[in-house]
């Protein structure tokens, strides 16, 4: 199953009713949207480009900023 950036989107909103610091999720909405823009610009995959970009600090759920890109790997 591909991960859509409205997966993505969704799965982030329902991250943020389950953490106190909800600041990365506004940056990774950002990131994805500012993502998805330059894609279309480049006439590349604007909802893979989303979707990353929503996705790349999904590892801050687990222990905040400390180690996320690891932890966002597992
Ligand atoms: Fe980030």
């Amino acid at each position: 199953m591909k991960l859509t950036s409205n997966d993505a989107l969704n799965m982030l909103e329902e991250i943020r009713k389950e953490v106190e610091n909800d600041h990365w999720i506004d940056h990774s909405i950002c990131v994805g949207n500012s993502a998805g823009k330059i894609a279309e610009s480049l006439k590349l995959d604007v909802d893979f480009a989303k979707t990353l970009g929503y996705i790349h600090d999904i590892g801050k759920k687990i222990n905040g900023p400390k180690n996320h890109s690891v932890n966002g790997y597992y």
